[in-house]
């Protein structure tokens, strides 16, 4: 079975700041990063680590072959990766002295997807292969329309939230992987019991997994509720960490049809991800998840 993440690609500047910058102040950062990040690319490289076939669709600028390369080199296929004549996605994060960050994103070649594209893409696919998309390109309610006609499994991390994210058809979502702000803003709810509620009523045949910050994860369907909790340990920068367990919960879940075991791998390495800087290069192997099992702690 093939993974197709149709998502975004950005370069990340990140600048480590004591705090975020406040309205009408100029203050100094004390260093400056950059990074290979965006969404998608994120999400593929944690799949991929975590053992699964992927394949990257998508679009970079004359100034994205880094972010090509980064791919390729965690085994992503690339293949389906467009060259166009704007400047590649990125993003400005900040992050403060406790490691939380806060993001500007320019889309640039991501929103320049094309229908004709994404016919070239799905050509390639077939009934049952898994779909994953995010919200950082354009047209993807027509890439989830088109994915559903062909029988794929769609995966869908509504991030960043935003009005486009209700325009789309979200009946056709298999499975979401949300957070509980992006749950509040779907739904309308605050505790994550019922936005789980909410969610399944609206869409049945829907697996939904909620990422709670500190306090874990949970996971509902049609018949089932796990709790998963965080394993600890020091953050060092945020970014990411939310891919990661986007990435390996999907692969994990696909390699071994266990929620379970995917919750608690999608945990252990959204933590060890949280200790190290950067975003695509904080995201864990899959050795490095299972060495780390006894190092890390659950709470
Ligand atoms: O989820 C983290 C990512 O969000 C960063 O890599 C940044 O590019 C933004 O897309």
């Amino acid at each position: 079975m093939k993974v197709l993440n149709y998502g975004s690609l950005n370069l990340d500047l990140v600048y480590h700041m004591e705090h975020f910058i406040r309205p009408g102040e100029t203050f100094g950062a004390t260093r400056l990063d950059k990074f290979p990040g965006g969404k998608g690319l994120n999400q593929s490289i944690a799949l991929a680590r975590a053992g699964a076939r992927v394949y990257h669709a998508g679009n970079v600028g004359p100034d994205g072959e880094v972010l090509v390369e980064t791919l390729r080199n965690a085994g992503v296929d690339t293949n389906l990766i467009r060259r166009v004549e704007e400047v590649t996605g990125h993003a400005v994060i900040q992050v403060d002295s406790r490691g939380d960050n806060s993001i500007i994103l320019y889309a640039g070649a991501n929103a320049r997807v094309t229908s004709d594209q994404i016919d070239r893409v799905l050509e390639e696919f077939a009934r049952g292969d898994y779909l994953i998309l995010q919200n950082e390109i354009n047209l993807v309610g027509e890439i989830m329309d088109k994915a559903f006609d062909k029988g794929m499994t769609i995966v869908l991390n509504p991030s960043p939230m935003n009005e486009e994210i209700r325009k789309l058809p979200l009946e056709k979502v298999s499975i979401f992987l949300l957070n509980e702000i992006e749950g509040e803003e779907l739904t309308g709810k605050r505790e994550p019991e019922d936005i789980l509620d909410e969610l399944l009523a609206r869409y049945p045949r829907a697996r939904v997994v909620l990422t709670l910050g500190g306090k874990g994860s949970v996971y509902g369907d049609g018949e089932e509720r796990i709790q998963q909790d965080i394993y600890k340990v020091e953050a060092v920068d945020t970014t990411a960490a939310g891919d990661t367990f986007t990435g390996y919960f999907i692969s994990t879940l696909i390699r071994t049809g266990s929620c379970r075991e995917a919750l608690d791998m999608a945990a252990r390495a959204s933590a060890l991800a949280v200790s190290r800087q950067g975003a695509a290069p904080s995201i864990p192997a899959l050795e490095e998840v299972r060495a780390a099992a006894g190092d890390i702690q659950e709470m």
